[in-house]
């Protein structure tokens, strides 16, 4: 035995499960179905002191502490990723393997040290998540998402699918999502640029946000639907709530996954066909996957403007293509051409959003979409990021600047008395 044993050796480990089987064994169970946090946690205390004495083990006061709260994580949270999910600078939890857990902080990835004992850990933590929801998760679906009691959005997915063993993937919900001046203040976007936006927003302009995975496309359409008047009814849809709105009239709906035996799913197209009657003057979609392109272009078309989404896509010219082949999958057969058209006329801008290699967020590009030539939707880019290079500390470096080109909707903001003054489209020398 060694004299100083070491948190996170192998002994510790030993003496971690040792104690674990003796808690199993010792606990009340009236205390654990009670669920006390504090109890709960006084009696593990004990019971953890009991056990070190007994077995005669020397231990510092270090590793006292630390088997107390690993423990407690243990029975009380969701074991070894706990004090991941309670550490406000983690922003996304990744179990790849039992031994290899990532983290992202700051925009960027880190191994951490915490570790699962084996792949029936992990399963045990999944399943502790998805069937108070219940879901479940084996052989026959092996893939779920789900949530966490305070918001935070989970995939896993587990052999055959995975070939690690099970992987579990945790997007934490921020408690205050950021506002348009913390992504200013990180550097997202300028003053300028958001005020254009809040600009557009308030005339109802219908907006798409377009990013890769994790770009930030739901931050900053939650940042977008921020500038939406108070007196306006707004109606969210969503795969899995996220937004967060202040405005005191919003509907949020969510749709639904098909439960254990495969019934009951309701999705996105038919939560925003419903929102229509709804009477909406804001529809506002998390994410457009597929069919619900075509219903929210044919509202958007037809007097329902305003409306803000998001769509997986790595350029504005990729969402337009995007879009085409969702309204493809809606099933109507429409020649791509009246598609495009639609798309042209409903669609008054696109904003780009990016994760750079330093792990920033920023808006790459706002662009208009001006309309129609030939056969091509026509993209004036409007603001765009210019990168110059990457500094010594790897920093990206680079500014965000106007294209010179005013765009064609000026006349919008004047008629609703808002004063946006051209010279935020004016190049500077930089
Ligand atoms: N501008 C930003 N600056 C710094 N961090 C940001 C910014 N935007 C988003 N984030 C953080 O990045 C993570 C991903 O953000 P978000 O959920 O908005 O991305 P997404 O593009 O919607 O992702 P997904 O493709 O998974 O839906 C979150 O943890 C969020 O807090
Ligand atoms: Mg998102």
């Amino acid at each position: 035995m060694p004299p100083n044993p070491e948190v996170g050796s192998q002994f510790y480990v030993q003496q971690k499960n040792a104690i674990l089987a003796y808690l199993v064994q010792n606990i009340d169970q009236n205390l654990l179905e009670r669920g006390d946090e504090a109890q709960l946690r006084a009696r593990v205390e004990e019971l953890v002191e009991e056990k070190l004495r007994a077995e005669k083990v020397p231990y510092s006061r270090q590793m006292r502490n630390r088997l107390v709260s690993d423990i407690a994580d243990e029975i009380l949270g969701y074991g070894p990723i706990e004090p991941l999910l309670r550490d406000p600078t983690v922003t996304e939890i990744m179990v790849n393997r039992h031994d290899q857990v990532y983290c992202e902080r700051f925009g960027k990835l880190e191994l951490t040290d915490v570790q699962f004992r084996d792949d029936e850990h992990i399963r045990h933590v999944i399943d502790k998540i998805v069937t108070p929801l219940g879901r479940r998760v084996d052989e026959s679906s092996p893939m779920v998402d789900a949530r966490l009691p305070d918001g935070s959005r989970v995939n896993a997915i587990i052999p055959p699918l995975s070939l690690n063993g099970p992987v579990l993937t945790i997007r934490k919900f921020s408690v205050d999502p950021y506002t348009v001046e913390d992504l200013i203040g990180f550097g997202t976007l300028t003053q300028h640029m958001a005020a254009f936006l809040a600009a557009c927003v308030k005339v109802k302009l219908n907006i798409i946000v377009s990013g890769g995975s994790g770009a930030g496309k739901t931050t900053l359409l939650n940042v977008l639907s921020s500038f939406i008047p108070e007196g306006e009814r707004v109606i969210t849809v969503e795969d899995a709530a996220e937004l967060k709105l202040h405005q005191p009239h919003v509907v949020r709906l969510e749709s639904r996954p098909p439960n254990i035996e495969g019934k009951g799913e309701v999705k996105i197209r038919d939560l925003v066909r419903n929102c229509l009657r709804m009477r909406p003057d804001r529809i506002v979609v998390g994410e457009v996957r597929g069919g619900e392109a075509l219903d929210m272009l044919q509202a958007m078309n037809t007097g329902h403007e305003g409306s803000i989404s998001t769509i997986h896509a790595n350029s504005p010219r990729d969402a337009v293509a995007r879009l085409e082949t969702m309204v493809m999958m809606a099933g109507m057969d429409l020649p791509s051409r009246a598609i495009r058209e639609q798309i042209a006329s409903a669609i008054h801008l696109i904003v780009q959003v990016g994760r750079l290699s330093d792990g920033s967020r920023k808006v790459l590009s706002i662009t208009e979409v001006q309309g129609m030539e030939g056969n091509v939707v026509v993209l004036q880019d409007i603001f765009t990021f210019r990168q110059k290079g990457i500094s010594e500390a790897g920093k990206v470096l680079g500014s965000m600047q106007p294209t010179g080109l005013v765009p064609r909707f000026m006349d919008r903001f004047a008629a609703a008395g808002i004063n946006i003054p051209a010279d935020i489209f004016r190049q500077t020398s930089a």
